[in-house]
């Protein structure tokens, strides 16, 4: 029977069990307070928090000036999909003989789709009954499906995107990261989701990429960088080479589909922010090959397997990385989701979440040590280091995020029902693994989700004394007004140590 496991030396909590509540289930002498719900306000221009949170970055207040300020800051939260289902209800169109392909004649439900996407910006500041969300017309901003965002890159006016130099709108943002220099990265996953709800006039090659939104800059263009490649992006980890220029990881969440890495030409600037603006627009893209332990190069330039009609020049790869990726050798995995850096010694830790294709229900997690400790290395070795299933007790491993100790957070995704495959495992949880010590690899439950949802988000404040996580797709729990649908929303965890 999976469940949290019993005592450990090294979680500061006493785990909670496997449960169907229909609430955020913590370790006792944790709290947790919701700071913002899809539909909430958040300027006074009547911008709202959009839908489906999926990942969350802690900006401190102080963060341009290297401070670490853990009462106040600013908060990006990834929204990964619109709910037409649940607007039909708010608006009153019966879903029953809805057509999508007649959405062009709902103007109200298009606009609530596309206002629902995207992400928040909000300024956030923790008061003495818990993280309040702060009204406030200088940060509190939406990117969604109507947003200006410009291109950089090889693919940018290229064929590929039509010509286009800007594009409309951002869909499909499912986790991401922090740069360096105190920007997001938000990645847009399934972006077919704009034909699934039949939008009009939807491009597939505008979607896709890696986005780059200024937390501290409402006036400073959004970008969606494509020498990052486009595929069905899941997050990013940033970290540097051994001689400073700046690494990315990031996984195609798909069946069968790739890790990849990029690795800018420039070097990453720590005194000059203004100077790292342009370093995710040039580098080199690399596809992993497990059987060789190996990154390969999707430059068509030395690699003959690319130099073929299908791509026809660099920005044709790019558009086509997952292909590209394919064709030079990189080996298929069971959907890499989340990826993230250890702390302390560089290694490399990517959750495979599952392939029901191959029977694969269980997922696992992957470390990858980079050859010489560098991330520039051209070649790894890898282990895995949770295999989900039985005798871990975690299933679906998705989101990721590290504590300064170097445990590892883990939240699950899968949609358990009294008799399916995942039934001992009941709603979704929050684990804590440590990454060394006797109890290596050995997940820790510390929270379980409410009904139907999806944790998502993980992300803990410098002082690690408040956990950030998302609330996905609940099905009842935290209703809207006047409806029976529960709401995606950004918590904050307090009350005890994580640590
Ligand atoms: Fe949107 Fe791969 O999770
Ligand atoms: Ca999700
Ligand atoms: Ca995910
Ligand atoms: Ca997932």
């Amino acid at each position: 029977q999976p469940s949290g496991k019993g005592k450990s030396l090294t979680a500061p909590f006493k785990p909670v069990s496997r449960t169907w509540e229909n609430d955020m289930v913590l370790p006792n002498g944790y709290n947790y307070s919701i700071i913002a719900s899809y539909g909430d306000k958040i300027n006074s221009k009547g911008e709202r928090f959009g839908d489906a949170a999926d990942l969350t970055v802690y900006f401190p207040m102080d963060s341009l000036k290297g401070g670490n300020n853990s009462e106040e800051g600013l908060i990006w939260v990834n929204h990964e999909f619109p709910e037409p289902g649940n607007y039909m209800k708010m608006i009153g169109i019966n879903e029953a003989t809805f057509k999508k392909e007649n959405l062009a004649n709902y103007p109200e439900l298009l606009k609530m789709e596309k206002e629902a996407v995207g992400g928040s910006v909000i300024h956030v500041k923790k008061e003495k009954d818990g993280w309040k969300l702060v009204l406030d017309d200088t940060y509190n901003r939406r990117v969604d499906g109507n947003t200006p965002i410009e291109l950089t890159g090889p693919a940018r006016g290229s064929s590929y995107v039509g010509g286009a130099t800007t594009v409309v709108g951002s869909l499909g943002n499912c986790s991401g990261g922090r740069t360096l220099w105190n920007t997001v990265l938000s990645c847009e996953e399934n972006t077919e989701y704009g034909d699934d709800y039949g939008w009009p006039n939807f491009n597939d090659n505008h979607y896709g990429w890696v986005v780059e939104v200024d937390p501290f800059d409402p006036k400073r263009p959004v970008r969606k960088h494509t020498a990052l490649g486009r595929f069905a992006h899941e997050n990013t980890a940033m970290g540097l080479t051994n001689d400073g220029r700046v690494v990315v990881y990031m996984g195609d969440d798909k069946g069968d589909a790739c890790f990849y890495k990029f690795i800018s030409s420039k070097k990453f600037n720590p005194v000059n922010r203004e100077a790292n603006f342009d370093i995710l627009e040039s580098g080199t893209l690399y596809v992993a090959s497990m059987s060789q332990q190996k990154w390969i190069a999707l430059d068509r330039a030395t690699n003959s397997k690319l130099q073929t009609p299908e791509f026809a020049d660099q920005a044709a790869v790019l558009t086509n990385a997952r292909a590209a990726g394919l064709a030079v050798g990189g080996t298929k995995l069971d959907r890499p989701e989340d990826v993230e850096i250890h702390p302390h010694d560089g290694s490399v830790f990517l959750s495979l979440t599952n392939n029901t294709g191959h029977g694969n229900f269980h997922g696992q997690i992957v470390r990858f040590v980079p050859a010489n400790g560098d991330h520039a290395s051209e070649s790894f070795t890898f282990e895995v280091f949770v295999a989900g299933g039985q005798q871990s007790g975690i299933t679906c491993p998705d989101n990721l995020h590290f504590d300064s100790k170097g445990n590892l957070w883990v939240v699950e995704d899968y949609a358990a029902t009294e008799t399916n495959q995942y039934a001992a495992y009941k709603n979704c949880g929050v684990f804590m693994v440590p990454t060394d010590g006797k109890e290596y690899g050995e997940p820790f439950q510390f929270a379980s989700g409410p009904k139907g949802c999806e944790v998502t988000g993980p992300w803990l404040t410098p002082d690690e004394k408040t956990l950030f996580l998302d609330v996905q797709h609940p099905e009842t729990w935290n209703p809207y007004p006047g409806q029976t649908f529960g709401r995606s929303c950004l918590v904050a965890v307090q009350g005890g140590s994580f640590k």
